[in-house]
């Protein structure tokens, strides 16, 4: 698609914002941007809308056009507290079904239907139906990488920023945790808890190795390396820390390592980079296809159109709800 040349007013509106992701859009790509982004705002004020974006999410729509930005528990928590009437969120689409079961009088858009995830798609409710029968009295703790279906047979949400503090708070020997095969094996070694598991993973993050990471350390001496618990136990092990997207850019924002790697998908390094230009950020990079799918273009049309909406059938969505405000009142 060729993008339509954005007028002298919208390249004038939108001149502070480029300065924002200087360093990662060159001068000569903007125009691309810029009328969408001055369409992307004046519609937000006419349709009293909100945007709620994943850090994974590209930096002119992380830093230009979002209101909120955050890991998937903040952007959960976030969307209880909006009184807007239309939320975008600018993610995949377990979060915008978060935001929908939070928000169930709201329209909530998705700019791309098909934005998925590999752990979502790995675990149906029958799924979860036959290992509560096989385990009965376990409690299953659901990340929230999964469908409204998933979490409606569920006890309680978990996010990789809470997963520890989920688990405990449930105060049992044993407990299911699903779909993320890594992350259970993860928290099982925080928390010493008996993690029963599935075989979903992250298909960002089961591509990082230990190799890697000690090939890395060896190219670059001194690095700081920050991984996200969805990465392989082996990745983990060889990290300075683990913990959610929001957790890593908390790391750098209070610690200010003079090199580092974010051991996740690429936009993240992005994001983080522009707010903290003094560190250096090692980038090897593994795109999330599903985050991407989320663009400029795709946004303007769900703003101007009111589609894809978000719907769950409200039988499922009042028991997902549950799970997911129990997580939220802990
Ligand atoms: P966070 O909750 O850490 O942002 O992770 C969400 C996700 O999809 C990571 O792959
Ligand atoms: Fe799902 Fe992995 Fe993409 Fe996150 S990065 S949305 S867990 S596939």
């Amino acid at each position: 698609m060729v993008a339509l040349a954005p007028s002298a007013d919208a390249l004038a509106s939108t001149a502070p914002l480029y300065e924002r992701v200087r360093g990662v859009i060159p001068p000569v790509e903007w125009p691309a941007f810029a009328g969408d982004i001055d369409a992307i705002l004046e519609l937000k004020r006419k349709r009293k809308a909100v945007i709620l974006a994943h850090n994974y999410q590209t930096p002119e729509i992380f830093h230009c056009v979002a209101d909120i930005v955050g890991d998937s528990l903040a952007l959960a928590r976030e969307a209880t507290k909006t009184d807007a009437d239309v939320i975008v969120l600018a993610g995949v689409h377990f979060m915008a079904e978060t935001a929908k079961l939070l928000n169930p009088q709201r329209t909530v858009l998705i700019p791309d239907l098909a934005a998925g995830c590999s752990l979502a798609s790995s675990v149906t409710a029958a799924d979860v139906r036959l290992l509560r029968e096989r385990y009965p009295g376990v409690p299953v703790v659901t990340y929230v990488n999964t469908s409204a279906a998933v979490k409606a047979e569920s006890h309680i949400c978990c996010t990789s920023g809470n997963a520890r503090k989920v688990i405990e708070s449930l105060g049992t020997e044993r407990v299911i945790m699903l779909p993320d095969e890594y992350l259970a094996q993860n928290v099982a070694v925080e928390t010493g808890v008996e993690v029963i598991a599935w075989a979903g993973h992250c298909e960002v993050h089961e591509r990082f190795s230990a190799a890697e990471i000690r090939e890395l350390r060896e190219r670059h001496p001194g690095i700081v390396v920050l991984a996200h618990p969805e990465c392989p136990p082996e990745v983990v092990a060889e990290a300075d820390f683990a913990g959610s997207t929001a957790a890593m850019g908390k790391y750098v924002a209070e610690r200010k390592p003079q090199r580092v790697v974010l051991v996740t998908e690429c936009s993240m390094s992005d994001n983080v980079a522009l707010q903290h230009r003094e560190v250096e950020f090692v980038r090897p990079c593994n795109l999330c296809p599903h985050m991407k799918r989320i663009t400029l273009p795709k946004i303007r049309q769900a703003l101007e159109t009111l589609v894809p909406e978000v719907t769950i059938e409200p039988a499922v969505a009042a028991r997902a709800r549950r799970a997911v405000e129990r997580m939220l009142a802990l």
